[in-house]
């Protein structure tokens, strides 16, 4: 009887703790990916409290046992390390029943997090229903995605679940595009199985996915509302999550924040990662990696023609001011470009464009070589080494071979008398590429009166700086677009 009316109460309120029933947390679940060897899955989950609890993996068998909290009615194990492989069964066992995960697989986790251009949907992309029709040859790439909830407090575990692990196709339309295809391509070079946990929401500032310890670092105490507020989404969304072992975590978001404490970006979003690594770490009792690697999308476009310099500072401060990831702030992160990917027709809005396939792929491209330490494998756009200024004239080296298309006006110089600092609200003017090497760019200063000296240097630094896969530098390759950057004068030689 217990037993029925707990089930009813799980039916009636969603996942909530109902004392006494052997079950597992709400993202333990049948064709779920538990995190692969060298690391440990972690398992939990609740119990009569004070009950001998026993879990068995079948396969490659093996057992452990735990305690149910007397207090909390909640029980943990870690597993020994599992190579890579499944379906294989985890059976949690107290005296008086059991429960029992089938169609297990072990491979790597990785947690999508974000707003709304991580959200959306896979089948709302370019080429939608050939993807969903691929998506079936990908059995082995699982899918979870947490509902949108907020809270106060830090939960122990999910208030509600979105989409229960599934197997593609299933659920694959409604999951997100960039983290789907991001485990689709992983999975091509990988061949083990990926688990995909997606954990976002539109139109939220990066306050909202932060603990009180990471806003503390950047001095933002003030709340908002609604799923603004500082830590709400951390509390609902990530901590209930830190339990799990996850290999590492890729991220969509800061268009909220182009208007919402913009300055202090450059300072939350690398907090914000810190402390994650720092939680995971803990919470996992030390199986997540305390540097797992973090890859982000920089921001794409939003307004064609806006002379805003919102999204500019947004894409810069998503790198801590450096232009290019890893930094010596930001180390182990890797950075998908996705500027020079604009949709001017997207029925989402400009906001939200529809090529996911180049910036999951710009992303997988990083995750081989800064979280999958394969060699060779180029994953940043060119960035300049050194520039120089002579005479009418402005020479970069780029730190690699470039691709080059001219263009009179996506590199601009501002121009100041040598004491006067350049700001956004400077005269800056356009510095055409005149001439261009296998890693050299040469841009004429023509447009600076004889007076002045180029005080400044910046390159694509507006909303929508160019039309599709049409900006001026790119890889040799021509796939990885340059980052945009902006210089001052200290770092122009010969000024
Ligand atoms: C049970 O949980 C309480 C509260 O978190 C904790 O203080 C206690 O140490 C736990 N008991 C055991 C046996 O782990
Ligand atoms: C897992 O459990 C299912 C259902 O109980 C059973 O049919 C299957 O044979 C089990 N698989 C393994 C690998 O033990
Ligand atoms: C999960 O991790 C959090 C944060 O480290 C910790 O407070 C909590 O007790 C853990 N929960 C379980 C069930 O182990
Ligand atoms: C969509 O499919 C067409 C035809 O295969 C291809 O040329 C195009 O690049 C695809 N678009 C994206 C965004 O992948
Ligand atoms: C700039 O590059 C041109 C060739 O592209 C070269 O002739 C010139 O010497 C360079 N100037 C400086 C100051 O490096």
């Amino acid at each position: 009887m217990a037993k029925i009316l707990c089930v009813i109460f799980i039916l009636v309120t969603s996942v909530h703790d109902c004392e006494g029933d052997l079950r597992f947390a709400s993202y333990y679940g049948d064709h779920m990916v538990l995190q692969k060897s060298p690391e440990s899955a972690v398992l939990w989950g609740y119990g009569p409290e004070g009950d001998q609890l026993t879990v068995t993996l079948s396969g490659p068998l093996q057992q452990k046992s735990a305690m149910v909290n007397v207090t909390k009615g909640i029980w943990r194990v870690t597993l020994d390390p599992v190579e890579a492989g499944g379906p294989y069964n985890v059976t949690a066992a107290v005296q008086s029943s059991t429960v029992t995960l089938t169609d297990v697989l072990f491979g790597d986790i990785w947690l999508c997090g974000g707003q709304s251009n991580m959200w959306l949907q896979t089948s709302k992309i370019f080429n939608a229903s050939e993807e969903l029709d691929l998506a079936a040859k990908y059995p082995h790439v699982r899918t979870f995605m947490a509902a949108l909830k907020l809270s106060e407090t830090e939960q122990t575990d999910l208030i509600e679940v979105e989409l229960p692990w599934s197997v593609p196709p299933e659920n694959v339309a409604e999951f997100s595009a960039v983290c789907w295809l991001f485990g689709r391509y992983l999975y091509k070079t990988l061949q083990y199985p990926i688990g995909l946990v997606e954990s976002c929401w539109g139109g939220t500032p990066v306050e909202a996915w932060s603990s009180s310890r990471a806003l503390k670092q950047c001095g933002l105490q003030q709340t908002n509302s609604g799923p603004k507020v500082n830590s709400v989404l951390w509390n609902s969304m990530i901590h209930p999550l830190l339990n799990m072992t996850i290999k590492g975590a890729i991220w969509y978001q800061g268009e909220a924040n182009a208007d919402y404490h913009q300055e202090q970006y450059s300072c939350s979003f690398p907090a914000m990662i810190d402390d994650w690594r720092m939680a995971f770490h803990q919470g996992s009792g030390g199986q997540t990696a305390l540097n797992f690697p973090f890859g982000f999308v920089q921001l794409s476009t939003y307004e064609k023609g806006s002379e805003s310099d919102s999204f500019p500072n947004i894409r810069w401060h998503q790198t801590a001011d450096r232009g290019f990831v890893p930094n010596p702030r930001m180390h182990k992160t890797f950075m998908a470009v996705a500027l020079d990917l604009p949709d001017a027709t997207s029925p989402f809005g400009t906001i939200h464009p529809r090529d996911k396939q180049d910036v999951a792929y710009r992303l997988t491209l990083g995750a081989r070589a800064v979280a999958y330490n394969e060699k060779d494998v180029s994953f940043q756009g060119p960035f300049p080494k050194i520039i120089h200024s002579a005479h009418e004239f402005i020479n970069i080296t780029y730190d690699q071979k470039v691709s080059v298309t001219p263009s009179k006006d996506v590199f601009e110089i501002c121009c100041a008398g040598i004491q006067t600092p350049c700001g956004p609200q400077s005269s800056w003017v356009p510095a055409p590429i005149m001439h261009w090497g296998p890693t050299t760019v040469q841009l004429s200063t023509s447009l600076c009166q004889l007076t002045d000296k180029v005080a400044a240097l910046r390159y694509a630094w507006r909303d929508w700086p160019c039309d599709f896969k049409a900006c001026p530098i790119y890889s040799a390759s021509g796939i990885l677009p340059a980052p945009p950057f902006i210089t001052n004068r200290s770092q122009i030689k010969g000024n």
